[in-house]
């Protein structure tokens, strides 16, 4: 049996600490995070009383009142709280009419959830790169597809899957415009866009059905779960049908489909309720962050950062930039190398899904922007609750990374 410590550390370590103090590290400085959760004070009192009246399974009243609130404020007519954003782009999906075989046309620049739904549903994704002025899909190569496809004789894509990208929303009306002419189903991966607008509208409501995110990482966060909005009644009833394993609505289990477990539970359901309440708040704190990296980071040789497009609001869910090596004298991955030494977490922008090797064999429209926007591109701590000191820490890094000639 091993002899538990008491009273600190055993002898041998005592003594090494005794030889080394001079090599002892300095203490890191607290972590600062990407994009870590920031919970208001609501959340709390509808978890309390999810626990106090026992409804914390998958039915409830927080998850029938959560998807009537969640509707209200994006402007839906039917809101379906699920697991993640990815069960609901899955659920979305199927309930398109995508079925194995078909092609979806999908944004490469993004994370690999706006894509694996479409294989879990059996289909081919056709990634598409993205333009300049929004980061977001280029409406233009989404019609060069469906065109080449014609030409040749070929189906057009059943679906596109268009994802609005970092908290700012794509050319809606171009890609919508494209899909109508050709009969390309629209679906929108609103999982980084909410809080954000189109022409006064909120991007996820265009589609035949548009998802949400509440990971962690999100502008409101219900630890984890998803929401499927759409017009269409019959598609959202569907949709709850098949995220409770396709239980046909008699006494006894009876299965005509094949569902999956999708629901979310009654108490995430009361954290979402929660941050809902403070969703504007967190669009106003991050956005101020980014008005803030722009008076310190701006002047900065090299330094560039996401533009906001025309038509709309961009919640600057994260502030992205762009750092030019031959300008900044040094290239994204060491100004991301020299904040992880101080113990600050950035990341690079997506690396496009046509550039991953598990996609790599799929076709791609374009990809010269992506691959740049990737190769430059840098994604700094952005979290509502950053505080003033926090992100001037962050910046003097940043600053501190600029070869000194410049
Ligand atoms: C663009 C995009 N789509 C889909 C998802 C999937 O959402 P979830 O993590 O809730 O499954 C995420 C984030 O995680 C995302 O960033």
């Amino acid at each position: 049996m091993r002899a538990p410590i008491v009273g600190g550390p055993p002898a041998q370590l005592r003594a090494a600490s005794r030889i080394d103090l001079r090599m002892t590290p300095t203490p890191a400085r607290p972590r600062i995070y990407l994009s870590p959760p920031h919970l208001g004070s609501d959340e709390r009192l509808f978890v309390q009383e999810a626990f106090d009246t026992n409804w914390v399974s998958s039915v409830g009243p927080h998850v029938d009142a959560f998807e009537a609130e969640f509707a209200r404020t994006v402007g839906s007519s039917h809101a379906v709280a699920l697991s993640s954003g990815t069960a609901a782009l899955h659920l979305a999906v199927q309930l398109c009419g995508v079925r194995p075989g078909d092609e979806v046309m999908v944004s490469t620049l993004t994370f690999c959830a706006s894509v694996n739904p479409i294989l879990y549903a059996g289909a081919v994704p056709v990634f598409v790169d993205s333009e300049r002025t929004s980061w977001n899909l280029d409406p233009s190569l989404v019609e060069d597809v469906c065109r080449e496809r014609t030409r040749a004789g070929r189906p057009v894509p059943r679906a596109l899957v268009a994802v609005h990208l970092y908290g700012q929303s794509a050319d809606i009306g171009g890609l919508m415009d494209v899909c109508e002419r050709y009969g390309v189903v629209f679906i929108e991966d609103a999982a980084e866009a909410l809080g954000a607008t189109y022409r006064d509208r909120t991007p996820g409501t265009f589609g035949k059905a548009g998802v949400f995110s509440f990971n962690g990482n999100k502008i409101i966060t219900t630890s984890g779960g998803g929401m499927l909005v759409t017009e269409d009644g019959a598609l959202a009833s569907h949709a709850r049908k098949l995220a409770t394993q396709a239980r046909e609505p008699v006494p006894h289990y009876e299965h005509t489909e094949i569902g999956y477990n999708y629901r979310l539970s009654n108490i995430l359901a009361g954290v979402g309720r929660g941050q809902l309440r403070v969703l504007e708040d967190r669009v106003r704190a991050r956005r101020r962050i980014f008005e803030r990296y722009r008076e310190r980071l701006g002047d900065l040789p090299g330094v560039t950062f996401m533009p906001e497009a025309p038509w709309g609001r961009h919640t600057r869910w994260l502030t992205c930039l762009l750092i030019d090596p031959a300008a900044f004298g040094a290239d994204r991955e060491a100004v991301r190398l020299a904040l992880a030494e101080e113990n600050i977490e950035a990341r690079p922008l997506w690396k496009p899904m046509h550039m991953q090797p598990v996609y790599g064999h799929l076709d791609v429209a374009g990809g010269a922007v992506s691959e740049s926007l990737f190769a430059q591109g840098l994604c700094l701590p952005s979290g509502s609750s950053l505080s003033k000191a926090e992100q001037d820490r962050v910046c003097e890094v940043v600053r501190r990374c600029v070869a000194p000639s410049r």
